[in-house]
C-alpha cells in the first residue's frame, strides 16, 4: 500500500524537514510547509515547485504555541487543503542541566516535540482514518532508546514520539493509515547550533547525511515500516541498547552530552 497525495511537513524550511519535502516533491506529492520563518519557507516552497512541478503552500505557525495544532488544522480547512500525509518533523533540543536551563525553553521542547505532534496526529490522523487512507511520519531520533542527561527533555520527548508512533502504527493499520517513526543519529543540520550542543562529543562528532536520512524516511513510510533507523551504525547501537545495562547507557549518554 503506497501513500499518495499532499504532504504537510512541519519544520519544512530547513534541515531534515526541507530534505523530506524535497523527497516528497521528487515523488510527485504536493506540499504544505510549516515553520515560523516566512521568507525561508517561501524560498524552499518556490524552489521545490520549480524543480519538481508540484503545488506548494506555506503556513507560518509557531508550533510552541498551545493552540498551534488547532490553528493549523483550521487553516488547512479554510484553505481547502486536504492533508494525506502528516510529517511531524519540527523538533528542538536544549543542552544543559535541566534545573538550570530556562524553564520556558524546556516547556517549548515538550510542546514542539510532544504535545503539538500528538494533537496534529489526532486531528489529521482522524480524518485519514475516516477516508481509509493516509500516512504519518514522525521524526523521532536514535536518542529515543536512551535516557539523556544534559539533554533530558529532548531524549525523553523522542522516546515518547517513537513509542507513540509504534502504538499508533498498530491502531491505525486496520484503518488504512500507516505510522512510521524515523530515528536518525546526529544529522548535519542547524539543530546542533540551535540546541547549543556543538561543543559536546555528540554534537561535534560524526554527523549523518541529511539527504540519506530523508530518503530512508520516505522509503520506510511507503514500505509501511513502524520504525526506521537510517545507517548500520545506529541500527546496531539501538539493537544492542536493549541488552546493555541502563546504568551504563545513561552514563555514556551523559559523557556524550557534556561539553569538551
Ligand atoms: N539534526 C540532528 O542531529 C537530529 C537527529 C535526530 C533527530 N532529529 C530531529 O529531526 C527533526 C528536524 O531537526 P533538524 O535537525 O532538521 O533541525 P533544524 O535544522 O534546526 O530545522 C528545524 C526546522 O523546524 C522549524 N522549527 C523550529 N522550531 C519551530 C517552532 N517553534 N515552530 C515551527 N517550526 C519550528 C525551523 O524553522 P523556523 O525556525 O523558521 O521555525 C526549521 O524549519 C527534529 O525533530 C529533531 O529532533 C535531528
Amino acid at each position: 500500500m503506497t501513500v499518495d497525495g499532499t504532504a504537510l511537513v512541519t519544520g519544512g524550511s530547513a534541515g531534515i524537514g526541507a530534505a523530506l519535502a524535497d523527497e516528497f516533491a521528487a515523488h510527485g506529492h504536493d506540499l504544505v510547509l510549516v515553520a515560523r520563518g516566512e521568507d525561508r519557507l517561501h524560498e524552499v516552497a518556490d524552489s521545490l515547485a520549480a524543480d519538481h512541478g508540484v503545488e506548494t503552500h506555506v503556513l507560518v505557525q509557531d508550533l510552541s504555541e498551545r493552540d498551534a495544532a488547532a490553528t493549523l488544522h483550521r487553516t488547512t480547512r479554510d484553505r481547502d487543503l486536504r492533508v494525506d500525509v502528516l510529517v511531524n518533523n519540527a523538533g528542538i533540543g536544549v543542552q544543559g542541566a535541566f534545573i538550570e536551563n530556562d524553564l520556558a525553553r524546556e516547556r517549548d521542547v515538550v510542546q514542539v516535540n510532544v504535545a503539538t505532534p500528538a494533537e496534529l496526529t489526532h486531528r489529521f490522523g482522524g480524518e485519514m482514518a475516516a477516508r481509509g487512507s493516509g500516512g504519518i511520519l514522525n521524526v523521532a531520533s536514535s536518542a529515543a532508546w536512551f535516557p539523556g542527561p544534559y539533554m533530558a527533555s529532548y531524549y525523553a520527548s523522542k522516546a515518547y514520539l517513537k513509542n507513540f508512533s509504534e502504538a499508533l502504527a498498530e491502531e491505525l493499520r486496520p484503518e488504512g493509515v500507516t505510522v512510521t517513526a524515523l530515528c536518525p543519529g546526529p544529522v548535519e543540520t542547524e539543530f546542533q547550533k540551535r540546541a547549543g550542543n556543538m561543543d559536546t562529543p555528540l554534537g561535534s562528532g560524526d554527523l549523518q547525511d541529511v539527504e540519506a536520512v530523508a530518503a530512508a524516511g520516505y522509503e520506510g513510510l511507503q514500505a509501511g515500516r513502524a520504525v526506521v533507523v537510517p545507517g548500520w551504525k545506529y541500527r546496531a547501537l539501538t539493537r544492542v541498547s536493549n541488552v546493555l545495562p541502563n546504568a551504563f547507557t545513561r552514563k555514556r549518554a551523559k559523557d556524550l552530552n557534556t561539553p569538551d
